[in-house]
């Protein structure tokens, strides 16, 4: 069955992303009676069935979930706050906090620099980031001025090689700040992945949501 038969066939699509949201997804998944067909990491298809015959999992890029779900192509998925902030929220509906892919949004800078100084003396700093709106509302509350470069990924790097004098990046356990000789000097926020609803979807087809996201919210207060 194709999406374009959905209207027909009223089955639900969830928006997920390969790797970390995927795996902490299945438990939830699991909670709900719902297990996936295939695994993502081996099979090359990008839309995978399910136990249930009205359910179907598509693979996107995480940065992409909240557009599948805005535009209705699908239902609901799971994306980071952090990802959540950068695209918007709009024609979001967000009800539950699942606690998974835990992780921070900080500022980091080269073991060497002295950012403290460096934002008291107003100095303008090159910061670089995927995450260029939070970071440009961060550094705007403080009143700093920077220069934001966009980056798409190793945003570790940036500082080693003098692109920027400091990351936005997202840490958990620091090792990737301290294999590449980087000091977290400031937190901005604590992350974790969200269910995001389609607004349209949420009304249409509600019978069919409600207790997924009920078994969701459920399953999720024994994560950590
Ligand atoms: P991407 O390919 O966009 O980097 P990831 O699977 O790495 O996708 O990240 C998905 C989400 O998981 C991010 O939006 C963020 O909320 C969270 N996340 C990213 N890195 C980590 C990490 N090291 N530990 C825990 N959560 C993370
Ligand atoms: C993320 C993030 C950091 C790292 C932080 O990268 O972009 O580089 O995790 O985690 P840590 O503090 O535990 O080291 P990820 O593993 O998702 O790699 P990728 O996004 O570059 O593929
Ligand atoms: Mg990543």
């Amino acid at each position: 069955m194709s999406i374009a038969t959905q209207s027909t066939e009223p089955g639900l699509i969830l928006a997920l992303s390969k790797g970390r949201i995927f795996d902490d997804t299945l438990p939830l998944l699991a909670s709900a009676g719902i297990s996936v067909l295939e695994n993502p990491e081996t099979s090359r298809k990008l839309i995978l069935a399910t136990n249930d015959p009205g359910v179907r999992v598509l693979i996107v890029r995480a940065t992409d979930v909240p557009t599948y779900v805005q535009y209705g192509a699908a239902d609901f998925g799971v994306a980071g706050k952090d990802v959540l902030l950068e695209h918007g929220g709009e024609g979001l509906y967000q009800p539950v906090d699942l606690n998974i892919a835990a992780c921070r949004m900080s500022v980091a800078v080269n073991a060497g620099f002295d950012y403290e100084s460096a934002v008291r003396q107003g100095a303008r700093l090159r910061v670089a980031t995927k995450f260029v709106n939070t970071a440009r509302q961060h550094f705007a509350s403080k009143g700093v001025h920077v220069d934001l470069i966009k980056l798409y990924g190793s945003m570790e790097l940036a500082p080693l090689v003098g692109l920027s004098d400091a990351i936005v990046d997202v840490v958990s356990t620091g090792n990737t700040l301290r294999a590449n000789n980087l000091v977290e000097v400031e937190k901005i926020m604590e992350i974790s992945s969200r269910l995001v609803v389609n607004q349209a979807a949420l009304k249409l087809k509600r019978a069919r949501l409600q207790p997924i996201i009920e078994a969701f919210e459920r399953a999720s207060k024994t994560q950590g």
